[in-house]
């Protein structure tokens, strides 16, 4: 079968990882049409926007869009374009598996969490205003129908793919309010789902159990601010960002992103390492039903890990990104 599919490349590295990317799949055969835009507004033609309104139309008509990282300017300058896409498009849950990748060190071998981060409102809302000189103001905001859907969204997907038990993570100790109507609202979803174990845990102590004992977590259920910072976080238990792939999935669209940035210290110099996208594509294939090519790509990176000729220099290795994707194609198991 073919997909329409639309790829926002990126910016730094982003155009090398897509590039190795593209290429991986065309050669496990999967038949894309790939429809390749700049999400960023050019200054000229959409004046004062941040989004290019021909990306946001079509990621709505192809339902599924590949992307690779974008900048955002640190305290100040223009909010960030990564964020305005999931709001854009309502692309409410941010699906981060992380695991262990044979091969590649870390401090633990036995990781293998689903965290599932709320992507569209807490600290994220951007309502941050000055109230006099000195003194500004951010606004948590968390609503009943987000964490709703979001508890849909992650007691759904673990009765799909067998997962066992949700923690759910806040710090409702302290923002009993805010923190207090996301635990409401997930418990009241949980009780359909019996057959999952459903906790509790303080996002502090949640993070300290996550480097003592990460084995103990299934999945992990979470309002933005914390997802964000934890599966940061669960990323580095298994060898880092490079390593980790993501999605974001709403009920129109669905857009698979690696979650590092656009490393510019190593951007253009042909050794950045397209693991992280590459299997945010494994996520995508799965998405669009292509199983099969999905498990293919899946166990080529395998063994190009477990070989560990061929890896890049993020993962201890000494490969460019053309080496690396070479190998890989080379182990793709045939069909
Ligand atoms: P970064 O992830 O770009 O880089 C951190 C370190 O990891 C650097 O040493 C970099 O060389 C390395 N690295 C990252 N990805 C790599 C890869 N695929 N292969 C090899 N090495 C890799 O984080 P940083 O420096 O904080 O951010 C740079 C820019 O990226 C910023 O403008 C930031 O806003 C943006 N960013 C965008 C994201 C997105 O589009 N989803 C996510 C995170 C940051």
């Amino acid at each position: 079968m073919r997909h329409k599919v639309t790829l926002l490349p990126g910016e730094g590295i982003g155009p090398e990882v897509s590039a190795a990317t593209k290429r991986i799949l065309e050669a496990a055969g999967v038949q894309i049409d790939w429809e390749e835009i700049d999400p960023r507004a050019s200054g000229t033609a959409e004046k004062g926007q941040l989004l290019n309104t021909a990306a946001i139309e079509s990621v709505k008509r192809n339902g599924v869009a590949l992307k690779g990282p974008m900048a955002t300017a640190v305290a100040g300058g223009a909010p960030s374009v990564n964020v305005a896409l999931r709001k854009t498009l309502d692309l409410y849950a941010n699906l981060r598996p992380v695991k262990n990748l044979p091969g590649v060190k870390s401090r633990f071998d036995n990781v293998d969490v689903v965290l599932v981060r709320e992507n569209t409102e807490d600290l994220y809302s951007g309502l941050e205003h000055e109230v006099v000189p000195g003194v500004v103001e951010s606004l948590k905001i968390i609503t009943e129908r987000a964490s709703t859907r979001i508890a849909k969204f992650a007691f759904e997907y673990a009765k799909r793919s067998g997962r066992k038990k949700i923690h759910a993570i806040h710090k409702a100790n302290i923002m009993k309010l805010s923190d207090g109507l996301f635990l409401k609202s997930i418990r009241a979803v949980a009780e359909k789902f019996p057959e999952i174990e459903y906790k509790e845990l303080i996002v502090d102590n949640a993070c300290m159990q996550m480097v003592l004992k990460p084995e103990q977590y299934d999945m992990l259920l979470l309002p933005n601010l914390y997802g964000d910072v934890m599966s940061d976080l669960a990323a580095g238990l298994v060898g880092g960002l490079g390593v980790v792939p993501s999605g974001n999935i709403g009920d129109q669209a669905a857009m698979f992103e690696a979650v590092h940035g656009t490393a510019p210290d190593i951007a253009g110099k042909g050794l950045a390492n397209p693991t992280a996208l590459l299997m945010s594509s494994i996520m995508m294939l799965d998405h669009l039903g292509e199983r099969s090519a999905a498990r293919r790509i899946e166990s080529a990176l395998e063994k190009v890990y477990k070989e560990a000729k061929h890896t890049t220099q993020d993962v201890g290795g000494k490969a460019t990104t053309a080496e690396f994707t070479d190998a890989l194609i080379a182990a793709l198991p045939q069909h």
